[in-house]
C-alpha cells in the first residue's frame, strides 16, 4: 500500500514540450496504485496524443468542455467531483495566468474551478517567461490556493539555461505524496469536542480453523468517513473487520473478525460517544457450530446450519436512545423503500442508502448515495469519490445532529 493507493487522480496536461514526460507521470501514478484520468488542453494535443495517455491510464482522455458525447459519459462536474486530487503537469505560463484569474475557458481550467480537491501544479516554461514579473505575480497568487512543485533549473529544450524545467515525473509523484492530505480546502473543525464511533469493513464468520464466510466489502467508505471525521476535529474510534487499508491519521482502530466481536467492541466504546455510524457490512449469519478441526469432504453436497448474528446497529440504537445513530443500506433494488424500512425498524436518526451490484458500490472508489432522516429529510448526493462523499455525509450528519441538540436544550 502507498499513500496514493486507490486515490482518484486527475492529471491535467497543458501545451508545453514537457508534455512528453506526462506519459511517464501517468505510468508512475498507476504503479503507485492510484486511479488515473487525464484531461488535456488543445495545446497539449500538439505534443502528445490522447491515445498514448488513454492506453497508459486505462481510461478515455478528457479533452473538450463542450462535447455532448463526453458530457453524457462523465461530465465536467462529475469529473471534478470524482477527483481526490488534481495534478497539472506541465502547467504553462498561459494556463497559470488563466488559473490565477479563475477563467473557465477550457475543460482543465473549468475543472480547477469546479473541484473541492487539492490542486498540484508543476510549471514548465522558458526561463525568461518564468522570470517575467507577470508570471511571478501569478505564481505568488496561485501558491496561496494550490501546491506548486518546481520548476527546476537546468538546460532547456530551447537551449536556454535557468529556472523553468518541469520536475522529473518521479519528483512530482514524491512531492504530491509528501503533501497528500485528505482535507480539501482546509476543513473547519466542526466536529471538535465530539466522539464518533464508526464500524467498517466486512466481518468473517469461521466455519472451521481454516475457512470462513465473508462478503466483498473493502471498508473504503467507513475508513473515508473516519479519516474525514478526524480532520474535522472529532475523536474517532474505528471498529474494523479485516481490510487492506491503513489506519487513518488520528484514528483509534480496534480490529475484530466476527460480528460478535464487533458487537462487543462497539458496546464497550459507546459510553462517551455522541455519534455512531455503522458502515460495516456485517455478516447476517454465522455457523451454528464451528468445527474445531478442518472439515473433510463428505459426499457431493454440504449442508451448513447457520444462525442469525446480532444486529449491532439495531441493538446499539435501541439500547441507547440518546445516541445519534446512522446506518447504511446497500441494496440492489428498491433502494429508498428498503432504506426507509431499515431507518424505522432500527430506530435510526439517519440512513445512508446506495445501490450495489452491476459494478456499483462495493470495492469501488466512488459512489452515489441518498440520505434519509428520521424527521423525513431526503438528500441526494451525486456520484463522487468516497473521500468527497465522506465530508458531505458528515456535514449533513453534523447539521441534523446539532439541530437535535438545540431542540433538546
Ligand atoms: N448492521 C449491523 N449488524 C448486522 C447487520 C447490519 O450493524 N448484523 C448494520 C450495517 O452496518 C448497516 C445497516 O445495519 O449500517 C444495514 O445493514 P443491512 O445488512 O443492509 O440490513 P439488514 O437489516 O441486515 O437487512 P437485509 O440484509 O435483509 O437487507
Amino acid at each position: 500500500m502507498t499513500k496514493l493507493s486507490a486515490k482518484n487522480i486527475l492529471i491535467g496536461i497543458s501545451g508545453g514540450i514537457a508534455a512528453y514526460k506526462s506519459a511517464e507521470l501517468v505510468r508512475l501514478f498507476i504503479k503507485s496504485g492510484a486511479n488515473v484520468r487525464v484531461c488535456m488542453t488543445p495545446g497539449a494535443r500538439e505534443f502528445i496524443t490522447p491515445l498514448t495517455l488513454q492506453a497508459l491510464s486505462g481510461n478515455p482522455v478528457h479533452t473538450a468542455l463542450l462535447d455532448p458525447e463526453a458530457e453524457a459519459g462523465m461530465g465536467h462536474i462529475e469529473l471534478a467531483r470524482w477527483a481526490d486530487l488534481i495534478v497539472i503537469a506541465p502547467a504553462t505560463a498561459d494556463l497559470m495566468a488563466r488559473l490565477r484569474i479563475g477563467m473557465a475557458d477550457d475543460l482543465l481550467s473549468t475543472l480547477v474551478l469546479a473541484t473541492a480537491a487539492p490542486v498540484h501544479i508543476a510549471p514548465a516554461m522558458n526561463q525568461q517567461m518564468w522570470a517575467h514579473p507577470a508570471t511571478q505575480e501569478n505564481v505568488n497568487i496561485l501558491k496561496q490556493r494550490h501546491h506548486i512543485h518546481g520548476p527546476a533549473a537546468g538546460e532547456q529544450a530551447c537551449g536556454d539555461v535557468g529556472y523553468g524545467r518541469m520536475l522529473e515525473p518521479q519528483q512530482i509523484v514524491d512531492a504530491v505524496s509528501a503533501t497528500l492530505e485528505l482535507t480539501h480546502t482546509p476543513r473547519p473543525k466542526t466536529l471538535a469536542g465530539h466522539r464518533l464511533l464508526i464500524t467498517a469493513g466486512p466481518t468473517r464468520e469461521p466455519l472451521d480453523p481454516v475457512r470462513y464466510l465473508t462478503n466483498r466489502s473493502s471498508g473504503k467508505m467507513g475508513y473515508a468517513i473516519a479519516e474525514a471525521a478526524a480532520s474535522m476535529g472529532a475523536e474517532v474510534v474505528l471498529v474494523s473487520g479485516p481490510t487492506q487499508l491503513d489506519t487513518p491519521e488520528g484514528v483509534r482502530r480496534i480490529n475484530i473478525e466476527t460480528a460478535a466481536e464487533m458487537l462487543e467492541a462497539v458496546t464497550s466504546e459507546v459510553p462517551g460517544t455522541s455519534i455512531f455510524i455503522a458502515a460495516a457490512a456485517v455478516a447476517d449469519y454465522r455457523l451454528k457450530e464451528v468445527a474445531t478441526k478442518k472439515m473433510k469432504k463428505q459426499g457431493s453436497a454440504l449442508h451448513l446450519e447457520l444462525e442469525q448474528n446480532p444486529d449491532i446497529l439495531a441493538k446499539t440504537s435501541l439500547g441507547n436512545p440518546d445516541l445519534f445513530t446512522v446506518g447504511f443500506a446497500a441494496e440492489t433494488d428498491d433502494v429508498i423503500h428498503y432504506a426507509s424500512g431499515k431507518l424505522k425498524r432500527k430506530q435510526l436518526d439517519m440512513i445512508v442508502a446506495n445501490q450495489v451490484g452491476n459494478g456499483k458500490g462495493f470495492d469501488k472508489d466512488s459512489n452515489q448515495v441518498d440520505i434519509l432522516t428520521a424527521a423525513g429529510g431526503h438528500f441526494t448526493l451525486p456520484e463522487a469519490s468516497k473521500t468527497q462523499l465522506a465530508f458531505e455525509i458528515l456535514d449533513i450528519i453534523n447539521t441534523v445532529y446539532q439541530q437535535g441538540q438545540v431542540r433538546l436544550t
